[in-house]
């Protein structure tokens, strides 16, 4: 799986956002590799007009309906047909605290049975929690109960450049994968090629996240074909 985080580079702006979510699906058409654009809230409903699969946003904030202005609600997300949510990104870091009481509210049937009336397919929203580092991942993972969907790790440093933590740190992805034996683990950071790919689900991981490499790229969807061969089918 490939998840392809639109962030808020000019590159997905107003028409952009929409440019980058159609090479996205050409590429799911092309090559059946699951893509997930991971896009800004503003563009959730545009881009779910063009893209068929699976949309998530960036982030969500821990206020659900009511009096309350200028969050993110994981409830309008969902009545918006949003597939998942990032959590805790590098870029949008939540208190420890935080990621338990939302990852445990959205995944608790408690939620489903609060809201069941509000929203279908509440039961397949997905929540990938990212870390920066083992030792966050170490702390955090042991309180996490229930398990998020997803769980990534993104060492800051790398993020946005050209070198990519599975050619740079093998050695850690390999101690993450068994830190985080039965969660499903992603990874990114500088990935750009196909070897990048390869190498990180040779050592482990389910998914890559990806950014720079295809929202900045002349050809998005070149740079996205190459990533998604690397799957094979
Ligand atoms: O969420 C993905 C992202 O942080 C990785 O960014 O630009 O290094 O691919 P980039």
């Amino acid at each position: 799986m490939l998840w392809i985080n639109f962030k808020i580079y000019k590159q997905s702006f107003g028409e952009g956002a929409l440019k980058l979510a159609r090479a996205c699906q050409k590429v799911v058409d092309e090559t059946g590799v699951k893509i997930i654009p991971v896009v800004s809230a503003f563009d959730l409903v545009r881009v779910k007009e063009v893209f068929s699969g699976e949309v998530w946003v960036q982030h969500l904030d821990f206020y659900f309906e009511g009096k309350h202005t200028g969050w993110l609600s994981p409830l309008q997300a969902l009545a918006l047909g949003a597939g998942g949510s990032l959590l805790n990104h590098s870029e949008h870091k939540l208190p420890p605290g935080q990621i338990r009481q939302t990852v445990a509210y959205l995944k608790r049937k408690k939620w489903v049975e609060h809201w069941e009336k509000e929203v279908d397919s509440i039961e397949k929203f997905k929540i990938m929690v990212c870390f920066g580092s083992q030792g966050q991942a170490k702390s955090w993972l042991r309180k996490l109960d229930p398990q998020p969907d997803f769980v990534a790790y993104e060492p800051a440093e790398l993020i946005g450049g050209k070198v990519s933590v599975a050619q740079s740190q093998p050695a850690m992805i390999k101690n993450m994968v068994e830190l985080m034996a039965g969660y499903n683990l992603v990874v990114g950071a500088g990935v750009h090629c196909a070897a990048d790919v390869k190498k990180a689900i040779e050592l482990g991981a389910v998914g890559v996240l990806v950014s720079s490499d295809v929202v900045k790229a002349k050809n998005p969807q070149k740079e996205l074909l190459e990533l998604a061969l690397a799957f094979g089918k």
